[in-house]
Parts: C-alpha cells; sequence; structure tokens
C-alpha cells in the first residue's frame, strides 16, 4: 500500500489590544471582540486572579454590569472564579479541572469563550483549561501584570508546572484576544512591576539595540514606574515577542533553538530551587547577567556592553545575584533545559547588545567563573567601587 501523507495548514491570527479601563459600561471593545466571533449572543465564563480581586472587590459586579449592558453580544455563565494568584494556579491541576468542569456544568461550546483575567501563571493555568475542554474553547486574555502584558500574554503556550518541572504541563493554543488594560497595573505591587520589565531587557538584548536604548536611557524613570515609559515599553516588548512568535518561523517552538528564553536555563532552575522565593522576572534578570557575563568571558561582547548591560538590570532594581546561586546544579539545570527544548542543547549568547547567537556547548569551568563574579556584582551593582558596574554612573548610554 502506498504511504500517504496528511498536509493542511491553519492560519492563525488575534489581535492584542491596549486599553483602559475596559469594563465601562459604555466601552465598546470587549463587546467587539465577542461580536467579531459571529452569531450571538455568546456564552462565556470569567476566572480572575486573587491578587486582581483583592485590590478590586468591585471588579466583579463591574464584569456583571458590563455583560448585561451588551447581553446581545455576551451571556455570562456560572458566577465568576476567583483563582489564586501566583504560581500555586499551577502547582497542580486544580485550576485546570475547575475551568474544565466550569464548561461541563454551564454547558460551553467550542464557540463559547473563557475569559481569564490575571497575572501569567493565572492566565496560564486557565488558559490551558480552555485549551483542553471540548479540546478547546475560545480564550481571551486580559493579562493584569507587567510581565503577563508584554511576553506571557501575547504568546502561544499555556500551562501548569508539574513533577516539580516548570510548564511540564501544557499546550500551544494561540489566544481568540488580547485585551491589555493599563489601568490593571496601578495595583501591582512594586517587585512584580519591575519583574516585567526584565523580560523588556531581555528581548531587546537579542533583538534591538534601539529598544534598548530606550530603556537604557529612561531607566530612572521606569524603576520609578512611570506610566508613559512603562507603556511604551510594554507595547514595545509586546511587539517584539509578537514579531517573533510570527515571523521567526517556529511558532509552535519545534526546533531547539529558543532566543526568548535568552538567561532562562538558570531562570527556570533558580525559580524551582528557590520554591518561586524568585519570581520569574527577578530570575531571568540574574540568569541574563549570568549569560552576559559568559558571553564577554568567551570572547563574544566586549567589556563596554556588559557593564552597561549589568548597570540598565541594577538601576532598574532587578537582581543580579541570589543566595540559591550557591546551590545552582550548571549541568542539571542545562540538562533540563535541553529536555524540555528536546534535541541538542541550544544556549543563546550576545554577540551585541541586540545580536545573538545559538551555542550547543557550554564550558562548565568558565561558567562557573561567571558564577563567581556574579557574587562579586551583587553588591556594589550601582556604585563605583565595582569595576564591572562602573557605567552606572554614566547618563547616556555609552556608545
Ligand atoms: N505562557 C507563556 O508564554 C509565558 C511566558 C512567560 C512567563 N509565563 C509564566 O508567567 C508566570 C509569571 O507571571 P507574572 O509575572 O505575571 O506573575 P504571577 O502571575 O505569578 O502574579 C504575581 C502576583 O501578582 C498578583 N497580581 C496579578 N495582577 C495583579 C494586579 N493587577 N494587582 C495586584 N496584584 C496582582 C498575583 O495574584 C500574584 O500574587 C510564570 O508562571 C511563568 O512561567 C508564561
Ligand atoms: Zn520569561
Amino acid at each position: 500500500m502506498p504511504t500517504l501523507e496528511q498536509r493542511f495548514s491553519i492560519h492563525y491570527r488575534f489581535p492584542v489590544f491596549f486599553h483602559r479601563n475596559v469594563f465601562r459600561c459604555h466601552d465598546e471593545l470587549l463587546a467587539s471582540v465577542f461580536a467579531r466571533a459571529g452569531t450571538s449572543p455568546h456564552r462565556f465564563s470569567c476566572f480572575i486572579d486573587s491578587g486582581v480581586l483583592e485590590e478590586d472587590p468591585g471588579l466583579i459586579r463591574r464584569i456583571e454590569e458590563y455583560t448585561q449592558h451588551n447581553s446581545q453580544v455576551m451571556q455570562l455563565c456560572g458566577p465568576v472564579t476567583r483563582v489564586e494568584g501566583g504560581e500555586a494556579s499551577k502547582a497542580d491541576s486544580t485550576v485546570v479541572d475547575r475551568v474544565v468542569e466550569y464548561v461541563k456544568d454551564y454547558r460551553l461550546c467550542r464557540h463559547s469563550f473563557v475569559l481569564a483575567i490575571g497575572g501569567g501563571a493565572v492566565i496560564d493555568a486557565v488558559g490551558y483549561g480552555a485549551a483542553i475542554a471540548h479540546r478547546g474553547i475560545r480564550l481571551i486574555r486580559m493579562p493584569t501584570t507587567v510581565l503577563a502584558q508584554n511576553d506571557a500574554g501575547v504568546g502561544v503556550k499555556n500551562g501548569i508546572n508539574g513533577l516539580g518541572r516548570k510548564n511540564f504541563i501544557g499546550t500551544f493554543a494561540p489566544p481568540f484576544a488580547v485585551i491589555n488594560d493599563f489601568d490593571f497595573l496601578a495595583t501591582l505591587p512594586p517587585r512584580e512591576m519591575r519583574s516585567g520589565i526584565s523580560e523588556a531587557v531581555k528581548v531587546a538584548l537579542i533583538k534591538d539595540d534601539d529598544f534598548f536604548t530606550y530603556l537604557y536611557d529612561n531607566r530612572a524613570e521606569l524603576a520609578a514606574f512611570k506610566s508613559g515609559p512603562m507603556e511604551e515599553m510594554i507595547h514595545r516588548c509586546a511587539a517584539l515577542h509578537m514579531s517573533h512568535i510570527g515571523s521567526g518561523g517556529d511558532p509552535f517552538e519545534l526546533g531547539s533553538a529558543r532566543p526568548l528564553d535568552f538567561g532562562h536555563w538558570s531562570a527556570h532552575h533558580l525559580e524551582e530551587i528557590t520554591d518561586g522565593r524568585l519570581n520569574h522576572g527577578e530570575a531571568v534578570s540574574i540568569g541574563m547577567a549570568l549569560d552576559s557575563l559568559y558571553s564577554q568571558a568567551i570572547g563574544l561582547i566586549g567589556e563596554e556592553d556588559l557593564r552597561t548591560i549589568l548597570s540598565l538590570l541594577a538601576q532598574l532594581g532587578l537582581p543580579l545575584w541570589h543566595s540559591s546561586l550557591a546551590r545552582l546544579d550548571l549541568e542539571g539545570a542545562l540538562g533540563a533545559f535541553q529536555e524540555h527544548l528536546g534535541g541538542d542543547l541550544a544556549i543563546t549568547l550576545l554577540t551585541g547588545i541586540g545580536s545573538k547567537k545559538e551555542v550547543n556547548y557550554i564550558d562548565s569551568a568558565i561558567m562557573r567563573e561567571c558564577l563567581e563574579k556574579l557574587v562579586h556584582c551583587r553588591h556594589e551593582a550601582l556604585g563605583a567601587a565595582d569595576p564591572l558596574t562602573t557605567a552606572a554612573t554614566v547618563e547616556g548610554r555609552p556608545q
């Protein structure tokens, strides 16, 4: 019998809106997103991050009123559900199971919607539930943290942690739409605000020298969370992530290289061994500092670039060091990263600010020296005492 070959392609397309006060009664954006899906009204269930609800208990009432006002296009099914915020939502299958049960109990069909409002963790967990119930229900994401608005919420992945591994269980499933409402950020704790800036530094470092200069020149405003530069940063960072996913040739990460994971091989491990005491953005900041040091140590970038990178991270208030680094299992972390990506080891290193290269080998002895150097960076990161970080006192970006 001749072999048959199946072949088809699917064109994905979803909008990412930047908005404010999305549940104001007469605001049209969300209603228009539902309307775009055709015959209405559309049934939907809503899941909200507990951190958001604690700061804004009136949100549920506003969602109910908004839904009533737009009853011709949307119909809320079941009570709005509060989901424990942060990594707790991804720690086991509780949230995923709840979403799946909701889909059954409230008879949501594949034309219905799940609306996920929250940080990257809640969106990942609720999104995974939506992706597997009926093999996929339309998902509208409303990210409420900086990191979720500029990175986690605009991509195509979802998932939960499992068997002690970050994001071990999950799927690739593009959302129906994403609404980044900047007003949510008003209640975000400073530590979470800062953590989201880390991913912007990452994507600038690997892709966009101009964006890096923007971050460097606006570092004082960003460190103070001034809304103008923060919103510009979120928009540019989201655009870079989206363009990488949409035009990078590997949206579902079938290859081994994953440049958006610059600094992440050690970051994932640090998140695991600190049991979440380091959040994602903080761990990524340390991971980037480490891989920048390594890039310099093997001659890919110069000392000046290294200083600029470390001083930017430090002046944004991001960590360059954590006591858990002493427990970093180099081979174990690199091995776990390779396994997660599949295929050969592929680590992204810098060849300059805004340019990168993949390497398939890491010299453990050199990496260990870089770890040692990081220890020295921690105390004097902002000051003149450490020669690595003296650029921190320079006004504009050193050319
Ligand atoms: N799917 C992806 O492509 C992708 C990409 C990057 C990161 N992630 C995941 O995202 C997660 C990190 O997301 P995060 O940085 O958004 O943190 P998070 O979701 O862990 O939230 C951090 C804290 O902020 C609270 N919070 C959220 N919004 C708030 C608001 N508006 N006001 C007050 N408190 C609020 C939460 O309750 C939580 O306590 C990690 O699990 C990471 O693996 C996923
Ligand atoms: Zn990340």
